[in-house]
């Protein structure tokens, strides 16, 4: 399927199992398939713009003990490697780039899990090394509407994806699941019915951004990690918004302007809960309120789509 845009931005996404995907990862997918999880490996995974970056580098900060220089030691898209991004060495790499460098135990994922409705097809796209070696699986869920709106002003600025075009051409990309890693409602529905049946630890952003400490203590005990409370506080501190906002090492700064470019939008943009609330028209909320209700019905996840 081909996704072109006025800027000429001409990117074509490739399929697996009626999910699109960047074409690097469809071309590299057996090798991304036979990656060999470890028992110990926590597997972070999200919807595209739930708070991935953010997510990586808390879990990263109770890693290192509260430790900023040691969370300075690289930007988070090394420290926290997506699998999906898995390629062959190049010729001046050792090692398989990304993925396996150094047995890695924190990884990231945008991968939607086996879906168990009826109706919908089966598309578990995780290496099943994961599943097989009972991996604890961290994933956060984002109001789909402020997600729409983060991954509209992503498509804008991120060379690798195709144009959004206009906010009305998106909103239907985004309601008939046309972007990268295929439908937000497949996504959520999907990992929220299997969270009681593996080690998964669902959180929501809205809840990190209300109430931080609390969230991260959660994540500390599914880490299995204890931390004082000053060190919690300053887990808390260097994980808000502003901090990492002006982090080298998690705003994107250091990606080149031909892949990212915020001058057009930044990465780390506004950071909050109900920007849809600026972008959708009534007749859109509407709208996508008779389909949320739809997709989602069944499920007893407890969404609240006006926050
Ligand atoms: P906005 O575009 O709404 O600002 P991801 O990392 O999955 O790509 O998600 C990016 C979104 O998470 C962006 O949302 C970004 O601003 C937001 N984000 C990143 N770090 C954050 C933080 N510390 N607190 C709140 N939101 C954060």
């Amino acid at each position: 399927m081909a996704l072109t845009s006025d800027l000429g931005k001409q990117i074509k996404l490739k399929e697996v199992e009626g999910t699109l995907l960047q074409p690097a990862t469809v071309d590299n997918w057996s090798q991304i398939q036979s990656f060999e999880a470890k028992p110990d490996d926590l597997l972070i995974c999200t919807y595209p713009k739930a708070g991935t970056t953010w997510i990586q580098e808390i879990v990263d900060m109770i890693e290192q003990n509260g430790d900023v220089e040691k969370c300075q030691r690289a930007i988070i898209q090394h420290r926290h490697p997506f699998i999906e991004w898995a390629r062959p060495p190049q010729p001046s790499e050792t090692g398989f780039h990304h993925v396996a460098q150094a047995g890695l135990k924190l990884l990231s994922s945008s991968n939607p899990p086996a879906s168990t409705s009826q109706s919908a097809k089966i598309t578990d796209l995780l290496p099943p090394s994961f599943w097989e070696n009972n991996c604890k699986f961290l994933y956060v869920a984002r109001n789909a509407k402020d997600c729409m709106v983060s991954y509209y002003h992503f498509q804008r600025m991120n060379h690798m994806l195709p144009d959004p075009g206009t906010w009305e051409e998106y909103f239907e990309t985004f309601i008939n699941g046309k972007v990268v890693w295929g439908s937000w409602f497949d996504h959520v529905k999907g990992w929220w019915e299997m969270k009681d049946r593996h080690q998964i630890l669902f959180l929501f952003y809205e809840d990190i951004k209300r109430d931080p400490k609390h969230e991260i203590r959660k994540v500390m005990q599914f880490m299995g990690k204890n931390v004082d409370e000053t060190v919690l506080d300053k887990i808390v501190q260097e994980t808000s918004f502003e901090k990492m906002k002006e982090n080298p090492m998690t705003n994107r700064s250091t990606v080149s302007k031909s892949i990212m470019d915020q001058s057009i939008s930044s990465f780390m943009r506004k950071g909050t809960v109900g920007d849809w609330k600026n972008h959708f028209t009534v007749a859109q909320n509407e709208r996508f309120d008779e389909i949320y209700r739809r997709k989602m019905e069944g499920t007893s996840i407890n969404f609240c789509m006006e926050l």
